[in-house]
């Protein structure tokens, strides 16, 4: 696909790169974890390992876990291949956020992978079941449903749409004279996607977990979200100001008399008294008695990638890269025994100067999915560096702990009976 002129390393039709987050992050205001990390509620390892490294909004979510409201955590997956180890840290982080009280929706992102990739239809509803039985296998429940079945998402998409024109497409995605519809459609259905929980089951707080390269689609949303609303709620120090938007003139007048002793201007309403959230929580009350869809807007959450099990970057169209969850035991094992490690060019040299874990993939694949103990990752990272640990003993007991995940993992897939859509 043709980047345009779209920021290196985030587009989403892109090839992935080595990415400076930090720069990423402040260029697009996507603020690092850290800053909310304090208020999430026993973070796991994604969080506290340095995998989950930015986020927008993510406090709404984090009080809604804490405070037992509701919110949704939704994500999309394109079935234009077998999922694989690169897919399995957004499943967990789906996983957790369900386990957390969060309703689930998961898109099967079939139109784009059959506009995008050339993905027959047939192919898209193999591959999207196999996403789905790893999803349940995880512990999964929620919605779950395939985009060119979903005649609610696709009205959406068309409503979203409307609020959308080409150059800004062309400010977010670098799309160009060249490039096809197929991009434009597929990016409004994926608004649709992040926004269909809110109209499937009413406005509240939605957190998308993705990497780094689809936060296009989240800035296209949020913007979009927030031009479907009706009013704009603003805390402005000494008052809480309620601007209409496109709001029909009853809906103004049900917010003024909401507010005993609110002032009404020409095109908004003044609120003195009550604290912002009782504001903002009323008028989309009202909102949505109007018909309106009084949207949350989304809060995203961006992991970092993990490398190619051969260094580089991890991607299907390298299958040393990775391993799919419905690989052979023979494959799965000569991929791992050959994962690039950070051992030294000797036992001698190794054992003098330690091994080097942060360029180690063997090291990363224990760290991202196959140990789950921080004391257990703490002592192969100490031995490691302390040159007691060497690499050959290393990656047999990382193999020794693949083979276990993916017995359990296969497993509970086969056991998995797959639910109707909806
Ligand atoms: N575009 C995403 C990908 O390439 C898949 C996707 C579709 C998605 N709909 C979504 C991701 C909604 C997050 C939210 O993997
Ligand atoms: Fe990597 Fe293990 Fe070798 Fe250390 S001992 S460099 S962690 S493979």
């Amino acid at each position: 696909m043709n980047a345009g002129n779209a920021p290196a390393g985030i587009s989403p039709w892109g090839s992935a790169q080595e990415v400076d987050y930090p720069a990423l992050f402040a260029e697009f205001g996507i603020e690092p974890i850290e800053t909310v990390l304090p208020e999430i509620p026993s973070p796991p390892a994604f969080f506290t390992r340095g995998i989950v490294k930015g986020h927008r909004d993510y406090g709404i979510i984090a009080k809604a876990m804490r405070e037992h409201t509701p919110f949704y955590v939704m994500t999309g997956f394109m079935p234009s291949g077998h999922p694989h180890l690169g897919h399995l840290m957004v499943m967990k982080e789906v996983v957790w956020h369900t386990r957390m009280g969060g309703k689930g929706y998961i898109a099967i992102a079939d139109r784009e992978a059959h506009a995008v990739r050339g993905t027959s239809w047939e192919q898209c509803r193999k591959y999207g079941e196999e996403y789905l039985r790893c999803l349940y296998a995880l512990g999964y429940h929620g919605v779950s449903y395939y985009q060119s079945r979903n005649a609610r998402l696709q009205d959406l998409a068309f409503e979203a749409a409307i609020k959308v024109n080409f150059s800004e497409l062309t400010a977010i995605y670098g799309f160009g004279s060249d490039t096809s519809l197929a991009h434009p459609v597929s990016a409004i259905t994926q608004v649709a996607d992040i926004l269909y929980p809110q109209v499937d089951a009413g406005p509240a707080p939605t957190v998308v977990p993705v990497g780094v390269d689809q936060d296009p689609h989240l800035r296209l949303t949020r913007g979009i979200a927030h031009k479907l609303r009706m009013f704009t709620v603003e805390d402005r120090g000494d008052c809480i100001s309620v601007r209409s938007k496109n709001a029909p003139e009853e809906a103004v007048a049900m917010v003024h008399r909401a507010f005993p002793g609110s002032k009404r201007y020409e095109g908004h309403i003044d609120v003195k008294g009550p604290p912002y959230e009782r504001v903002a929580d009323e008028v989309r009350g009202i909102e949505q008695a109007r018909g309106g869809c009084a949207f949350y807007t989304p809060s995203s959450t961006y992991h970092i990638f993990m490398p190619g099990l051969q260094g580089g970057k991890m991607s299907s169209s390298v299958p040393e890269s990775l391993f799919t969850f419905v690989e052979p035991d023979e494959s799965v094992k000569k991929k791992v025994m050959n994962t690039l490690t950070g051992g030294r060019a000797t036992v001698e040299e190794q054992r003098r100067l330690g091994g080097e874990t942060d360029r180690c993939s063997v090291y990363l694949l224990n760290l991202f999915h196959m140990v789950e103990d921080d004391a257990e990752l703490g002592e192969i990272h100490r031995a490691c560096m302390a040159g007691e640990l060497l690499c050959g003993p290393c990656k047999k007991a990382t193999l020794e702990r693949v083979r276990a995940f993916l017995k359990d993992f296969r497993e509970r897939m086969d056991a998995v009976e797959l639910p109707g859509e909806g």
